[in-house]
């Protein structure tokens, strides 16, 4: 009987011994796994440094093969210049049994990678003790960073070394928060004074409502523009061009201003507009050649001039035709306009250019009718007057234009939209037929469409030109202009083919657009027919070119401050991902426990009625809830029974593990409330600090509810999982003991049916 009963019982614990080794099997199945398939790096390695395991993400990411890795030392993968604080790192191993840091590895492809890692040292009683490394590639974390750093390095600068006078208020105060030197030198107040003072403190009085309703209409994100008069200390009034636009600047909602003075442009409109009446004295002043002239175009009389306003002597005039002074276009035209004269007897003006002396001369003439076939000329030579007419027009479209584009420059940031404007003024301007700017991608080695103008077809939009090819790549290579005064002369006219061919391009200008030693672009102007251009033109597509480098430096660095930003963001964001799927890992939890207990905290901190922006730092904390355990050895996680006193001293410690390891974080301080605070007790019964009621802070009381819930209905190495009906009524029973009752009553309403 006894026999049998022993029989019986140890078949039992046979039967027991092989689930129990089969369900350790499945979970170290499982957890191979995990490791082999996470995007995190883990290997092992002894305290030499002997790399003993990888996982897969370690082959793939550093480029070698599992064979090349195992038995090396890890010490020759770093940067030569890190391998000797290595065995500092090994020494901390040593000492505190963890370690963590960045590393800089170099890949078989010669590609240094930034590494984020912490380690621990494992093994206990006469097992060799093994360094297992868990570590995130956070190169893209890091470059954004250093991205980020030069962006607003450089924005500072523009803002502080700016010409012209820039401050920052803020708008709800209207406080100057912030100004640069050159206001302080323009408008005479010291930075003492401005930042005591509000922006209608720098208003004629008459102005300041049309201030505040510009103001109160400031959107986010739009960029204002606009004409205003500013008092100096002195009290003397200036016009000033405003560009702004909103920024947050340390919390404030603020606007930044550049003012550009344009008293002096004005003085200078004032200026040209008094030269242009001074010309006109001049004009009338001038004496006239009257000449007699009969209906065949002969020369019959000229009256007794000064011979220094003829362009040829009398008597080599007197009994010649027109036609043999003008080309015959201009003869034909003369002698019937002359017929019109005598036929109509109305008095007709005509303009006309002699070459005389190797130059061009300008004359006015009016045509009398006199009696008979007989017309009195009365000539003028406005060569002056045409050439400073032609000059003023000129200068006064450029000068208006330039103003015009620097306005663009200054009130938009959005790159496109100031090279489109940009374009079609210059098009307009240099009288070309087409006109375009390419911006170059440096990571690609090409330029490509920025805005354009003038084109049949849409496929100058495709352009995608190498650097060193075709005369644009030409053109950024070489840092030159390009001039092609006749493409069909080019031995290889690249106009031929490519996305031009169908332009009928005769000739091309191309600049390089070139900022602070960089290429970021090149302008290009485009001609269907022959024209030749003199110095001026080139000197106003130089200064065209120039603009347009500005304009696309001022907003590649706002927006390359935005997307460092975003990038930073989120690779600060892939990272914590990345940690928590290795604690996942470590606790040996089931997968998924840190995103679940993530979730339902989010969902009682919206019920809660928290901000969008607070929830952000709780979903960070939930992620990182026991990053802490990371510094908690094997054998007590793993401890399949009850911890010791000692056992939990260690335990307790996780929560301030977890302080001291994210608080120098910046970016993590305002998530470190879950991490360091989520064992607190609402009955002052917790740790690490045995704060009660709402001296712990909501986010920690909230997710104690989701992180007890998700750790009872899950298996844990100290015990199996327990039924949702015990953990419900566990929960029930600890609120206003361990739980916060009114997150207690929100866990319930989230559980209610829909
Ligand atoms: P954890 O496993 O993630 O558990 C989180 C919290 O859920 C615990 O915080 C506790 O408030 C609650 N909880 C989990 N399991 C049980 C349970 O069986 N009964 C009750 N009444 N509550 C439970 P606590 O107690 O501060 O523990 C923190 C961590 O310490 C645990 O995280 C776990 O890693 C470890 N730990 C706790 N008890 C034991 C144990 O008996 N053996 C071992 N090996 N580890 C333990
Ligand atoms: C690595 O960066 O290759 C892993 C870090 C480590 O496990 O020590
Ligand atoms: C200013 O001139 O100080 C600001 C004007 C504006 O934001 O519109
Ligand atoms: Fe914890
Ligand atoms: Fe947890």
């Amino acid at each position: 009987m006894n026999g049998r009963k022993t029989f019986i019982a140890s078949i039992r614990d046979i039967t027991e011994r092989k689930r129990a080794e089969m369900e350790v099997r499945e979970s170290e199945d499982r957890y191979r796994d995990l490791v082999e398939n996470t995007r995190d790096l883990i290997c092992t390695h002894d305290l030499e440094g002997r790399i003993l395991t990888v996982n897969r993400a370690a082959i793939v990411l550093m480029g070698y093969k599992r064979s090349e890795l195992i038995g090396k030392n890890l010490r020759d993968f770093l940067l030569p210049q890190h391998r000797p604080a290595f065995d500092g790192y090994i020494s901390l191993l040593k000492r505190d049994g963890m370690a963590g840091g960045l590393m800089t590895i170099l890949t078989k492809r010669g590609e240094a990678r930034i590494w984020e890692y912490s380690n621990t040292l494992r093994g206990a009683g006469g097992v060799e003790p093994v360094v297992r490394g868990y570590a995130h590639d956070i190169t893209a974390r890091k470059r954004a960073e250093e991205a980020l750093r030069e962006g607003e390095r450089r924005y500072r600068q523009l803002f502080e070394s700016n010409p012209h006078p820039m401050w920052v208020y803020d708008l709800e105060t209207l406080r100057f928060l912030a100004v640069n030197d050159a206001a302080i030198s323009h408008y005479g107040y010291s930075r003492e004074e401005f930042l005591g003072m509000t922006i209608k403190d720098i208003r004629p009085s008459e102005d300041v409502p049309r201030l505040l309703e510009n103001v109160a209409h400031v959107t986010s994100g739009l960029d204002q523009a606009g004409d205003w008069r500013h008092l100096k200390k002195d009290g003397s009034i200036i016009d000033v061009e405003i560009a702004s636009h909103t920024l947050d600047f340390d919390g404030h909602r603020a606007e930044v201003v550049h003012a550009n003075d344009i008293t002096a442009r004005k003085q200078a409109e004032e200026r040209l507009a008094a030269s242009e009446a001074e010309l006109r004295a001049l004009f009338a002043a001038m004496r006239d050649v009257v000449l007699m002239i009969d209906r065949d175009g002969i020369y019959r009389k000229i009256a007794p001039t000064d011979p220094g306003f003829l362009y040829r002597p009398p008597d080599e005039l007197l009994g010649k035709s027109l036609r043999d002074v003008f080309p015959p276009a201009d003869a034909e035209k003369f002698l019937g306009v002359m017929r019109r004269v005598l036929e109509t007897k109305q008095v007709e003006q005509v303009e006309y250019e002699l070459p005389i002396g190797g130059r061009s001369v300008w004359f006015s003439a009016s045509i009398t009718p006199m009696t008979g076939d007989m017309t009195v000329w009365v000539a003028r030579d406005i060569t002056e007057r045409k050439q400073a007419e032609e000059r003023i027009q000129r200068q006064v479209g450029y000068l208006s234009a330039l103003a015009g584009i620097d306005r663009a420059i200054l009130s938009t940031l959005d790159v496109r939209a100031t090279l489109k404007y940009l374009i079609s003024q210059a098009a307009s301007l240099l009288n070309v037929d087409a006109a375009t700017v390419l911006l170059l991608d440096p990571y690609k080695g090409a330029l490509e469409f920025g805005a354009g103008t003038g084109f049949r077809t849409d496929a100058v939009r495709t352009a995608s030109v190498a650097l060193g090819e075709g005369y644009a790549g030409r053109a950024a290579l070489e840092r030159r202009k390009v001039q092609i005064h006749n493409l069909a002369e080019e031995p290889d006219n690249l106009f031929l083919t490519g996305f031009l061919k169908d332009e009928d391009f005769v000739s091309y200008y191309g600049a390089p657009l070139i900022v602070q030693g960089r290429v970021v672009g090149v302008l290009e102007a485009f001609h269907r027919s022959r024209r030749e251009r003199d110095q001026e033109w080139f000197d106003f597509f130089g200064t065209l070119a120039g603009q347009a480098a500005i304009a696309i430096d001022n907003a590649r660095l706002v927006e390359g401050i935005q997307v460092a930003n975003t990038e930073l963001l989120l690779a600060y964001d892939a990272t914590i991902e990345g940690w928590s799927r290795a604690m996942d890992l470590r606790d040996r939890e089931t997968e998924g426990h840190t995103r679940r207990v993530a979730e339902m905290t989010l969902n009682l901190a919206r019920l809660a009625g928290m901000s969008d922006a607070e929830m952000v730092h709780v979903r960070r904390g939930a992620l990182l809830h026991d990053m802490g355990k990371l510094g908690v050895p094997d054998s007590i996680l793993y401890k399949r029974g009850a911890l010791t006193d000692d056992e939990w001293k260690i335990m307790r410690r996780h929560p301030q593990f977890a302080f001291d390891m994210l608080s120098p974080i910046a970016y993590l301080k305002p998530a470190l409330d879950i991490p360091y605070y989520h064992h607190e007790k609402w009955d002052g019964t917790g740790y690490p600090h045995g704060l009660r009621g709402e001296e712990i802070p909501l986010a920690a009381r909230l997710f104690a509810v989701a992180d007890v819930w998700d750790a009872l209905t899950s298996d844990r190495p100290y015990r199996p999982a327990w039924s949702e009906e015990k953990a419900l009524e566990y929960i029930k029973e600890q609120s206003g003991r361990h739980f916060d009752p009114q997150a207690v009553e929100l866990f319930f309403r989230l559980r209610l049916p829909k």
